[in-house]
């Protein structure tokens, strides 16, 4: 399994959904699992490279792989962005939340009256991967677009936008993309007819990226 294009590579990959927190006891979250992400770092691993997990979830890993733990979309963005002069690439698989509360209250909200509702105003997180986009020298940048509909060309316009060097389109409904096992994905990358790639479990798709990523590496300039 040992790859030469990727021995000694520092790979950073993210994972599963983050957690925006509204007290100590209750945050606002999603349904990424982390399989996706754990897969490709495992994979990344197992092929010769040294991988930062950046995850909010703890799934096991092969050695090679270094697992930071996080909570929210700011602190998984702190972390990556500590490691990030030094990788050559990043994978962006975490279902980061768009929002969050501004401040994360110190006690436990209580519950004022029976009839009133509860408004919360939220505002916008960071985008990790456009910001690493923005900002990229060398580092291969891929990000995943998780789409109910428009999925090819919503991808398409992620690629743009963020300036990343790959997005794996995944469909997302009851059996694909969130909380299950297998995954079917297109591959987009720019100036590049797309690669769909049958439905398979997470870890083939993850294997089946990697390569991916070795050929992309092998041509990597710095
Ligand atoms: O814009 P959208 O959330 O659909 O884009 C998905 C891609 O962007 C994923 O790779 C995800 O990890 C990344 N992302 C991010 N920071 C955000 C939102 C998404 O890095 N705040």
């Amino acid at each position: 399994l040992d790859d030469p294009r990727l021995r000694g590579r520092r790979i950073i990959v993210s994972a599963g959904g983050t957690k925006e927190r509204l007290d100590p006891v209750r945050y606002l979250t999603n349904d990424s699992s982390g399989k996706m992400g754990t897969a490709i770092a495992n994979a990344a691993a197992g092929a010769g490279a040294e991988v930062t997990l950046v995850t909010t979830r703890q799934l096991p890993v092969v050695p090679g792989v270094t697992v930071k733990q996080v909570e929210s979309a700011q602190s998984m963005a702190d972390t990556i962005d500590a490691e990030f002069t030094e990788a050559d690439a990043v994978i962006m698989a975490a279902a980061v939340a768009d929002y969050r509360l501004p401040t994360v209250s110190d006690h436990k909200l209580k519950k004022t009256d029976a009839t009133s509702g509860l408004t919360l105003n939220l505002v916008q997180n960071p985008d990790i991967l456009a910001s690493l986009g923005r900002k990229k020298t060398h580092q291969i940048l891929i990000g995943f677009a998780a789409e109910t509909n428009d999925l090819l060309k919503n991808a398409q316009l992620k690629l743009t936008k963020k300036n990343a060097d790959m997005i794996v389109a995944n469909h997302v409904d009851a059996t694909h993309g969130f909380n299950t096992d297998t995954n079917a994905v297109t591959l987009l990358r720019p100036e590049q007819a797309p690669v769909t790639l049958p439905e398979m479990p997470k870890p083939k798709v993850a294997a089946a990226l990697i390569e991916q990523l070795a050929t992309m590496l092998a041509k990597q300039k710095g």
